[in-house]
């Protein structure tokens, strides 16, 4: 088989680069090592920058996320026993929207079967060739067969644990890693969320997130220990953990119910540079993951497809190299700045094994200035809806 532009995994990133790929009539094939429910299964992100939004509106796919979606004009900070609201939309003049990932990635699989374009699903032992050269080519297995697929180019959007980022050499690649001894333990539950914007609470207990999906379905995170289990986590005994860490008000707005899924997180900052190794680009979580506390790594998925799909068009469309030769550089001075963002908020909310009743206050302190000063409320803001491309 011959394609145009081969992507491996059918993330969001993979599905939104072959979606706005086929709206200029570049072809592609996704590779994807799972089934289609294992994909759909997943419960990860859940807020959508402004730029996302527009990027899936140019992809087609933006239909039910603006019939369905909920735009946010603010956030709050919880510390010190009361609510603090950023007003995103005041001082940024944007929003974000509350839409999940799985509803994304549901979308575009929709999008994607009525073009009549090619995943193929489960395919085993995806393996990159020649992609140094002017010909690569992948192959795979499926039913007990292996299969080729030529192709110009390979977009590797398979994720963290993928194969497209341990097909470059090591010496090619440059990491950056930063760990965080804790984890986030996330439940989804039927329940009315308890504040009608998201709420980040800094606590002594640790940091604890009120979000949700829709009007009548919450996702709610706390920190909890490396290595916690979730089976030691029962429904109670969450419920309990995250109303302890709520301001009294938040807390008694929260309404329990059974969870229908309850996992745990671990929290890492990774990059690997650069972003492009001849014919293979790197391209999302594939390349660089963030703690999820600046609500950035869909986003960030989606900013480097937006800039992977301009080199691309460039190439096809105007026969130049200019905008594949500029992918790394564009995509990874986005991708620092979220980084950052991701890191800092994760410091200020977080309770880390040294924080102490010192770092306690440091981190008041900074909370409180940062609710009240507009400069520091805008910085916040800023990077929340999503920094400039
Ligand atoms: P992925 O979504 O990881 O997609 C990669 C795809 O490639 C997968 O379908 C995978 O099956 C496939 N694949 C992997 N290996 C191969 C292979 N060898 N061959 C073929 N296919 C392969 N972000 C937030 O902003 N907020 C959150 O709350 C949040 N929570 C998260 C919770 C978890 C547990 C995880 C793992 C991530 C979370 N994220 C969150 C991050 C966000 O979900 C990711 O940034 C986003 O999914 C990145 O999209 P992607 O398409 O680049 O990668
Ligand atoms: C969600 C996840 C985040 O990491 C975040 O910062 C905000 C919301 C969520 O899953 O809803």
């Amino acid at each position: 088989m011959r394609t145009q532009v081969l992507i491996v995994g059918s993330g969001p990133s993979g599905l939104l680069l072959g979606q706005l790929l086929s709206t200029i009539g570049v072809e592609t094939v996704i590779l994807e090592r799972s089934s289609r429910d294992h994909v759909l299964g997943r419960v990860r992100a859940g807020v959508l920058e402004q730029g996302t939004v527009e990027l899936l509106e140019e992809a087609g796919a933006a239909a039910r996320l603006h019939a369905e979606g909920l735009p946010h004009s603010g956030i709050s900070l919880a510390f010190d026993g009361r609510l603090h609201r950023i007003d995103l939309e005041a001082l940024t003049g944007r929003h974000v929207t509350v839409y999940g990932q799985t509803e994304v990635t549901h979308d575009l699989m929709d999008k994607r079967d009525a073009a009549g374009l090619t995943t193929i699903y489960e395919a085993a032992n995806v393996t990159l060739h020649d992609f140094d050269g002017e010909a690569p080519f992948a192959t795979y297995d499926k039913d007990g067969v292996t299969h080729r697929i030529d192709c110009d180019f390979i977009a590797g959007c398979d994720g963290y644990h993928g194969v497209s980022r341990r097909s470059v050499p090591e010496r090619a690649l440059k990491t950056f890693e930063r760990h965080y001894p804790f984890g986030w333990l996330g439940v989804l539950a039927e329940v009315p969320p308890a504040d009608h914007e998201l709420v980040y609470a800094n606590h002594e207990r640790g940091f604890a997130l009120c979000s949700m999906r829709s009007t009548h379905r919450s996702r709610y995170y706390v920190q909890c220990p490396e290595g916690d289990r979730v089976e030691a986590w029962s429904d109670d005994r969450f419920w309990d953990e995250l109303r302890r860490r709520l301001p009294e008000q938040t807390a008694a707005g929260v309404v329990t119910g059974p969870s229908f899924e309850k996992s745990i997180a671990p929290l890492r900052s990774f990059v690997a540079e650069p972003l492009r190794f001849g014919r293979l680009f790197l391209v999302g979580d594939a390349a660089h993951i963030v703690p999820p506390t600046g609500a950035k790594g869909l986003n960030l998925a989606a900013s480097d497809v937006r800039y992977l799909f301009a080199g691309l068009r460039d190439f096809y469309v105007e026969k130049s190299h200019a905008g594949i030769d500029a992918y790394s550089g564009k995509a990874l001075a986005r991708v620092w700045k979220a980084v950052r963002f991701s890191w800092w908020m994760t410091t200020m909310l977080h309770r880390f094994p040294d924080t102490g009743d010192f770092g306690q206050r440091i981190q008041e302190a900074e909370l409180d200035y940062l609710v009240h000063s507009r400069a520091a409320s805008t910085a916040l803001a800023e990077n929340y809806v999503g920094l400039p491309y």
